[in-house]
């Protein structure tokens, strides 16, 4: 069933955010290789996606999706195969309109109307060994008298019933809600696409892209991405549960454009809202800190954990976000994001996370140090995350549930 294909959120790695249209092969090769060679493909990070411009310009004579034959001179099936090999799983890009974004061969109905090729194109990535399709949402052709959302969700039913059909589990991230975010929280469209892709499909992309490498500027600042993507999502808990998750885009920690710090809060949060661990960069080259926090076998176990509630924002004031949520096994998750630009000391009471009268045993994710107490606190440098997992002692109070705070025009 759909619950299955992604009872986790996916994890693994994809070009675009550092490569853009210039991947091919022989970067996709040595990216997987790195993934195994440094230990991030034995923790979790294994579907490995080939972004879009991986198409030559236009199908073959029996209307088949063919490989540029320059950058990928094996072909798919082959590298496919070449991942499999490695205990890796692949996944490849399209896209539910007439063309990419990129501008190579879409798999939805041609501009004017006409017939799509979802069936045909999601048979050719079974028979290529593909286990993961990310389809994305430019040049979605809207016929008339049909609205803009009617039309996306035509065209992604199509894709998921062709995925269905297509004799091989293949999980299904849409990219249908990042095309309604316009006009934000006062758009009730968004609402809408984020209320239906979870029956169609495993995880999606919500919002904007996050901002890609400047091979010109490797350290131009990339942390008001995180935060614009981390923003949006941290509202949106209530759409995930085991099987259907919101994405944030990329996990771009280890990345030149991150301090140590602020590669640690991406990761943090990311595990804290059960978002997709989907790193985007060059593998070999992360910075020690960067693959550190990546690697954190503790945050991975956040992110992964099997009761799948992303946590919810329990206070925020501009500058300091506490998020807490319940673990499968009882223990609690609390994070605390410092994104001003100075250092500050905080102090959270387990109270104020729905543990009335109670100590928990709190481990310090970064540290591995454990304390009992009634309060956690923290030294948090500039744009740094202090994270915990709690079990709460014996005796405690009937534990409130931890919950969103529902506002910011979000739809009920
Ligand atoms: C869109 C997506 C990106 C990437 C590009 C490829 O911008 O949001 O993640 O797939 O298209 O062209």
């Amino acid at each position: 069933t759909a619950a299955t294909l992604a009872a986790t959120p996916p994890m693994g790695w994809n070009d675009w955010a550092h490569y853009q249209c210039s991947v091919d092969e022989s970067t996709v090769v040595a990216n997987a290789n790195a993934l195994v060679s440094s230990g991030l493909a034995a923790k979790g990070y294994k579907t490995v996606t080939v972004d879009d411009c991986w198409m030559a310009s236009s199908r073959d004579s029996g209307g088949t999706l063919v490989a540029n034959s320059t950058k990928f001179p094996h072909g798919m099936a082959w590298l496919g195969s070449y991942l499999h090999s490695k205990g890796l799983n692949f996944g490849i890009y399209e896209d539910a309109g007439s063309s990419t974004c990129g501008g190579y061969p879409g798999s939805g109905q041609p501009q004017g109307g006409g017939a799509d090729h979802f069936a045909h194109d999601a048979a050719t990535f079974a028979s290529w060994g593909v286990d993961y399709l990310k389809l994305d949402g430019c040049n979605v052709y809207i016929p008339s008298g049909e609205s803009t959302e009617q039309a996306y969700h035509n065209a992604y039913t199509a894709e998921s019933t062709a995925l269905a059909n297509a004799g091989r589990p293949i999980v299904f991230s849409e990219s249908a809600p990042a095309y309604f975010q316009s006009g934000e929280w006062g758009n009730p469209t968004w609402f809408d696409v984020l209320g239906w892709v979870g029956q169609l499909g495993q995880l999606w992309r919500e919002g904007y892209d996050i901002a890609t490498y400047n091979s010109g500027n490797p350290t131009a600042s990339r942390w008001s991405s995180v935060m614009s993507n981390y923003g949006y999502n941290r509202w949106i808990a209530r759409y995930a549960h085991p099987g259907n998750w919101n994405d944030p885009d990329f996990l771009i920690a280890g990345d030149p454009g991150l301090t140590a710090e602020e590669s640690r809060s991406q990761v943090a949060l990311w595990a804290m809202m059960n978002a997709p661990m989907i790193l985007s960069s060059d593998v070999a080259n992360l910075s020690a800190d960067g693959l550190a926090a990546l690697g954190n076998t503790d945050l991975i176990a956040l992110d992964q954990d099997s009761a799948g509630r992303q946590a919810g924002v329990v206070s925020t004031n501009g500058t300091t976000d506490v998020l807490a949520k319940p673990l499968a096994n009882g223990d609690r998750a609390v994070a605390v994001l410092n994104r001003g630009s100075a250092s500050q000391n905080v102090s959270t009471t387990l109270a104020s996370i729905g543990l009335p009268n109670c100590t928990a045993s709190a481990k310090n994710l970064w540290t591995g140090t454990t304390t009992t107490s009634s309060t956690l606190t923290a030294t948090i440098p500039a744009h740094g995350t202090a994270i915990w997992r709690l079990a709460p002692s014996a005796g405690c109070a009937a534990a409130v549930p931890t919950g969103e705070i529902v506002g910011n025009g979000a739809k009920c």
